[in-house]
């Protein structure tokens, strides 16, 4: 039994620490992108969205309503909408009018994020049926028996298949494939495209500096996690596109000279020395149409915005 929602095993924390404390003191520095969004870093992260510099969210939410009736139409109607990633459910609300699905799954790490927006959306939308589901869902895709196998649409916008390597986005999208049991099922996605660098720096690198306090919260979230004495005034961000690597990098920087310490271990860091903290890929349209194929999916429908800075893909079953 469930009311509606479903936590399914919580984050294990020495695990989590395990891996923060590697990666710290690994020859090249590094944190997984997952751990920038604690409470504070979610909201950073909203803020973020709302800056003149980042064009993903507002491009990718003009796609959304200008093809609108395309998309759904592409779609059909009664699926099982299962949102990946769905924070305050908004994009995927902005979307139920069109769309009509039967069911909405929104997924999050913590099912206590989802509660209020979930109860919220179940008036607004009483034929919905909703279940909310708490689980990392970059772990695993294996979701409860209460959420439909057949006529599923994987909902995965944002461009958050970019904080993986091409490689591991390729193994990502065969997972998802893979939880598509018909030919009715499929994946809507958003992904961020190759453009000019100028334009990315900035959306990575805001004047207002808000970018800036979301990957430097990253430390304030580390001395919580693993009892460090990070000062988050000897490091300052970095973002920057590498265009070999077609992808955005955030690192930390130390100002000078540091040492830093955790409950059982430490690390020195030179000045100049980085934590790298983020890869954001930007792909090709073709690009991502030939990961797509490569994933097992077949290509039904793409959208992008008059300056195709940004790509909307639906992709069926093959
Ligand atoms: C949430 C991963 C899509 O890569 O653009 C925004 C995160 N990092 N600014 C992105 C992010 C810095 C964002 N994703």
């Amino acid at each position: 039994m469930h009311d509606g929602f479903i936590q399914l095993h919580a984050p294990n924390s020495d695990l989590i620490q395990d891996e923060l404390r590697a990666g710290l003191l690994a020859p090249q520095a590094h944190s997984s992108p997952k751990y920038l969004y604690d409470a504070l870093g979610s909201k950073l992260f909203e803020a973020i969205c709302a800056l003149p510099e980042y064009y993903p969210t507002r491009t990718e939410a003009a796609i959304f309503t200008a093809f609108a009736d395309e998309i759904a139409s592409s779609i059909g109607p009664g699926k099982a909408l299962i949102d990946l990633g769905a924070g305050n459910c908004a994009k995927a609300a902005n979307l139920f009018a069109s769309l009509q699905p039967s069911q909405y799954v929104p997924v999050d790490i913590s099912v206590d994020f989802l509660r209020d927006t979930v109860a919220s959306l179940r008036q607004r939308f009483p034929q919905i049926e909703m279940l909310g589901v708490g689980m990392d869902f970059s772990e695993s895709l294996d979701l409860p028996h209460a959420v439909r196998s057949h006529e599923r649409l994987f909902f995965y916008p944002g461009s958050s298949i970019g904080n993986y390597t091409p490689e591991q986005a390729l193994a990502y999208l065969r997972r998802i494939r893979a939880a598509c049991s018909d030919e009715a099922s499929g994946l809507l996605i958003g992904v961020d495209l190759v453009k000019d660098s100028a334009l990315l720096d900035a959306a990575y690198d805001d004047a207002l500096g808000v970018t800036a306090a979301f990957n430097l919260n990253l430390l304030r979230h580390l001395n919580t996690v693993l009892g460090a004495d990070f000062n988050v005034r000897d490091w300052q961000h970095r973002g920057f596109f590498n265009a070999q690597e077609s992808r955005i990098e955030m690192h930390l920087e130390a100002r000078h000279a540091v040492t830093v310490t955790w409950r059982d271990g430490e690390r020195r860091f030179a000045a100049g020395e980085r934590i790298h903290t983020e890869n954001s890929y930007k792909y090709t349209q073709q690009g991502f149409a030939s990961l797509l194929e490569r994933a097992g999916f077949e290509l039904r429908h793409r959208w992008t915005d008059p300056h195709q800075w940004f790509l909307v893909c639906h992709a069926g079953t093959a």
